[in-house]
């Protein structure tokens, strides 16, 4: 017996690097899952992946976390086949280089284009809405079809919430948000039986964040890689499987008196202060 059988999840952004491995947890603890992606081929790619291992129960669906039709679409299409939601992970989301300033502080000689003057106000909004709306959206979608049953939803939060990173102003803002929501939601769902929590992952290397951390060659750390990790109090970048302990806990019923929270995974990075 896995402690989530029975339950049908969706996870938005499943093809991606993290969200692919927690749809792996939640299939092996017994959940069945919808694997929604921007990407529709990633996500069917990695339907048959997961099939090849005997985790056949899954549906794997092309969604835009940002067009609420989009989203229905994939609920409508979810209770067709299971007749419920009981988990969504909102894992949609991601740092990019539009919406990044090059420069971390403001010095002399900083040219006005590579530093927070320069930031083109397109490229923040896309990050900004991508990383808040992206799981605004959804939560107001999938959390309908949990409101006889009650359910739980996983916001993918970061250690830019609360203390921002430099360069990444577009990204640690709605990462803020994404805290501030989590217990917003977790207040105004909780006589629904909708626990509310969200997952804070320290420094995992993704595509996302593999221009800041590594050189060209993938390997070498780049001086801003070199800084995360000095500041990892593990010395180490975390594997996309640590965060699985997370997910399994906040999604059973062992965190059933359990809303409203962020836990961190990130070996200890916030707990230290680099000194
Ligand atoms: N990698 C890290 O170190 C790290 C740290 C903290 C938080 N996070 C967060 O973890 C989450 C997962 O990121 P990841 O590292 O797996 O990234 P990733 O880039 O590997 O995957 C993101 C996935 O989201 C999909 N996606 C993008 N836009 C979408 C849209 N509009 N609608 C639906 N799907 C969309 C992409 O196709 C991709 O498959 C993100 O919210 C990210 O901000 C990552």
């Amino acid at each position: 017996m896995g402690r989530l059988d029975g339950k049908v999840a969706v996870v938005t952004g499943a093809a991606g690097v993290l969200c692919s491995v927690m749809t792996e947890s939640l299939l092996r603890d017994g959940a069945k899952v919808v694997l929604a992606d921007l990407n529709e081929d990633h996500a069917k790619v990695l339907q048959k992946t997961l099939a090849g291992q005997g985790l056949g129960e899954t549906l794997a669906l092309g969604v835009n976390v940002l067009e609420r039709g989009s989203l229905e679409v994939a609920r409508d299409a979810t209770l067709a086949k299971w007749g419920r939601i009981d988990i969504l992970v909102n894992g949609a989301g991601g740092n990019h280089p539009k919406g990044t300033c090059p420069a971390e502080q403001f010095v002399e000689g900083t040219k006005l284009e590579d530093s927070f003057f320069g930031l083109d106000l397109a490229g923040f909004e896309f990050v900004n809405k991508l990383n808040f709306i992206g799981s605004l959206l959804p939560a107001q979608v999938f959390c309908q079809a949990m409101l006889k049953t009650g359910g739980s939803v996983i916001n993918i939060s970061s250690m830019s919430a609360t203390q921002p990173l430099t360069k990444v102003a577009a990204y640690s803002a709605a990462k803020a948000a994404i805290d501030n929501f989590t217990r917003w939601l977790a207040v105004h769902l909780a006589p629904a039986n909708i626990r509310v929590n969200a997952i804070a992952p320290g420094f995992f290397i993704t595509q996302q964040n593999r221009f800041l951390m590594l050189e060209q060659d993938g390997k070498t750390l780049t001086a801003r890689g070199q800084k995360v990790i000095n500041k990892t109090p593990m010395h180490r970048f975390g594997d996309p499987k640590d965060l699985c302990g997370a997910l399994t806990y906040l999604v059973s019923d062992e965190a059933s008196f359990v809303t409203g929270v962020v836990i961190p995974v990130d070996g200890g990075f916030l707990a230290y202060s680099g000194v």
